[in-house]
């Protein structure tokens, strides 16, 4: 029927409200995409825990997914749900854009930071162990193979994008062998990109300049490792106001998964106060990567009017909307 099926993962707490809002405004805007809800409660297969089997059939028929927030257990026993999903589909590369949001003001003008982070190693690889009672170690695992595909997928993102630069955030100067690896690589493969101009920089002084003044970074791709990158995104976010507004999308070579970086927010979950703009924002960068660009910028324009007019929005952005009159104001605004 010349639609296109995407799997949904809404998630728990606030992740089916805000999913409801992406339905509603995509029906409206005649997106030609059919949802395929799927459950990604883990179950234990042969003492491991792994996503269902029909969940893993969707997202591998239909090479993309969007996804609302999962509960993270923090402690021991549980393996985070969100890892495994990207480990699982071998999602290598997290795509964070931060772009301010006209009329939400922050102490920040014309954000626009791009940063790519690796996505399946680093200190997320969950090698850690007991040495003696009262020493621990975490490792922190680097493989070229990893580099190689993230730092290719920047210098092309770049490319694609018209960003000029790529720069890697590394602290090499300490993590000598792990990141002194990853920013060795990094040069190797600067060499197949003679447009892109490549630099790179220590990540303690990127987060100094990037609070003091992030416009210098709107040409850029920032490209680094997997737990730098979780952290410097989370900072770039709060340039424009919050987690609320930021996208996301986790790159495979045979699928990807969109989805907002917020949290499942319980204390709100199911009053219908929660805003859905990461995860609208998040389908729209799903959109671009179908190559449904008409109805990307469509949907786009629409929200960054109700944004920017300020009087239907929710809670968290100083408004008064509910989840539904703000998804309703942007399909009038469509
Ligand atoms: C993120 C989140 C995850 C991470 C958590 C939920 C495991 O903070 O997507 O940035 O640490 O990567
Ligand atoms: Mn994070």
């Amino acid at each position: 029927d010349g639609k296109y099926t995407v799997s949904l993962i809404e998630g728990d707490g606030i992740g089916p409200e805000i999913s409801q809002s992406v339905k509603d405004i995509y029906k409206a805007a005649n997106v030609p995409i059919k949802w395929h809800s799927i459950d990604v409660t883990p179950v234990i297969k042969d003492g491991r825990t792994v996503i269902p089997d029909e969940a893993i059939e969707s997202i591998t028929r239909n090479y993309v997914a969007l996804k609302g927030p999962l509960a993270t257990p923090i402690g021991k026993g549980h393996v985070s749900l969100n890892l495994t999903l990207r480990r699982t589909f071998n999602l290598f590369a997290n795509v964070r854009p931060c772009k301010s949001i006209q009329g939400y003001k922050t102490p920040y003008d014309n954000v626009d930071t791009v940063l790519i982070r690796e996505n399946t190693e680093g200190e997320y690889s969950g090698i850690e162990h007991v040495v003696v009672d009262g020493v621990v170690q975490s490792i922190k695992l680097i493989t070229r193979q990893a580099c190689e595909r993230v730092l290719r997928y920047a210098f092309q993102y770049a490319r694609d994008v018209g960003r000029t630069k790529v720069r890697a955030v590394h602290k090499a100067t300490i993590m000598k062998m792990s990141d002194g690896l990853f920013l060795s690589i990094a040069r190797e493969i600067s060499k197949d990109y003679p447009d892109i101009e490549f630099d790179a920089e220590l990540l303690d002084n990127t987060c100094l300049k990037v609070v003091t003044d992030p416009t210098p970074y709107n040409d850029k791709v920032l490209v680094m490792p997997n737990l730098y990158g979780d952290i410097l995104s989370d900072m770039c976010a709060g340039l424009i106001g919050g987690l609320g507004l930021t996208p996301s999308g986790n790159i495979g070579d045979e699928c990807s998964i969109f989805e907002a970086v917020h949290g499942s927010a319980p204390d709100i979950a199911g009053k219908g106060l929660a805003n859905p703009t990461a995860l609208l924002l998040s389908s729209i960068m799903m959109l671009q990567h179908m190559g449904l660009n008409e109805h990307a910028e469509k949907i786009q324009t629409a929200i960054f009017k109700v944004l920017a007019e300020g009087k239907t929005i929710t809670g968290d952005l100083g408004g008064k909307a509910k989840t539904a009159e703000y998804a309703e104001a942007v399909i009038k605004a469509l």
